[in-house]
């Protein structure tokens, strides 16, 4: 077993790092192949991702990814590493589970992860007066999250998908998404039932009353914004993974970013990329007990501490780790 590893900018190395500790404890043998990618391999080399990194992940088939910095301005020849990522390795889908510590909020969301608005296809005119961005929704992407969604909620005895998009002010568009994934459930889920929402009041839903969403598919920008709302009944941005997923590739990270607000100061939570891990575990490599016990002793330390600064307490990551750690061995013991 390979997995490539990128820590990024920001706290993307301290939460990765505590990834790979949880990793070499189930897989002693994991080979971890290290690469770099973002704004501080941008600055240094004048590339954020670069083909050395690409060729690398392709090798392993699995990887592993911090968070990185984003200027909010443009950057000649500067594009978000994440983005060029997804893009590159065409890792077309973006698994983002929610879950409350109650129980009561279990949702999934899949984002389409490869075209949308979020594809950053920018233009300014000639006078600088007006900028364009283009927003491309195909068929074949569109079917190809649904079948990804679809297969996902059939193996988990999901029961119902809500399609979440905005056909009514783009109804071409957000129309042939909705269209396409509709009719992809019916061909490979055809049992679960399926609802669709506009993105507002989805929003308003997931604030009110989470726990009525099970599954949502969605386009990219919906899904960025919605995953990080819905962060919140996950226990907040420390907490939530993501899975990066192609049909023979997987980049795991965190659904935060690089946090540079806390970054250096080793409290930044590693709970999210421990979980990311644990999708990758789960979905790429096909160890569902060890994601289980990889996800349970995540959820004992939220529950019974020690917590870094984002959940109340005062612990480092590393002494969060460590906890973490031992419970994963308190928990392949008992099994
Ligand atoms: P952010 O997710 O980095 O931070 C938002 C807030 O959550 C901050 O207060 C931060 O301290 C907190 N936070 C995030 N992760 C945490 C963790 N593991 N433990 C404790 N607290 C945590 O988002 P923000 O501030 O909007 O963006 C910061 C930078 O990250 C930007 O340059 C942005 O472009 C980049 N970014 C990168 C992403 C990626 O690499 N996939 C995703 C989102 C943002
Ligand atoms: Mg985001």
């Amino acid at each position: 077993m390979k997995c490539c590893v990128i820590p990024g900018d920001g706290i993307g190395p301290e939460v990765v790092s505590a990834a790979v500790e949880i990793l070499h404890h189930f897989f002693p043998k994991l080979q971890i192949e290290n690469a770099v990618a973002g704004w501080g391999s941008f600055q240094d080399t004048g590339e954020a991702v670069p083909p050395l990194t690409l060729d690398k992940v392709r090798a392993c088939g699995a990887a592993l990814f911090g968070a990185v910095s984003s200027p909010t301005y443009p950057v000649d020849g500067y594009k978000s590493a994440v983005v060029t990522l997804r893009k590159q390795l065409d890792l077309y889908a973006n698994l983002r589970p929610v879950q409350s510590s109650q129980g009561d909020v279990d949702l999934i969301i899949f984002r389409e992860n490869s075209e949308g608005l979020y594809a950053g296809r920018e233009s300014l005119s000639a006078d600088g007066q007006s900028a364009v961005a283009e927003r491309h929704i195909s068929k074949k992407a569109s079917s190809r999250i649904a079948r990804k969604a679809g297969e996902v909620a059939i193996a988990l005895g999901r029961k119902k998908i809500t399609i979440v998009h905005k056909a009514n002010v783009m109804p071409i568009s957000d129309g042939l998404f909705r269209d396409t994934v509709k009719t992809t459930l019916l061909d490979c889920a055809s049992h679960i039932e399926v609802d669709e929402l506009l993105a507002d009041i989805a929003a308003f839903w997931l604030l009110r009353d989470p726990g009525r969403f099970d599954v949502i598919v969605t386009t990219n920008l919906f899904g960025d914004i919605l995953s990080d709302a819905a962060a919140h009944w996950g226990g907040g941005m420390g907490l939530v993974p993501s899975l990066n997923w192609g049909d023979n590739i997987a980049l795991a990270e965190p659904v935060h970013g690089s946090a540079p607000d806390i970054a250096g100061r080793g409290v930044a939570n590693p709970m999210a990329t421990i979980l990311s891990a644990a999708l990758l575990v789960r979905y790429h490599w096909r160890r569902p007990k060890v994601a289980g016990q990889i996800e349970a002793a995540v959820r004992q330390t939220v529950l019974n501490g020690p917590h870094t600064p984002d959940l109340g307490g005062q612990a480092t990551t590393r002494q969060v780790t460590k906890a973490i750690l031992d419970r994963c061995a308190d928990l392949q013991r008992e099994n």
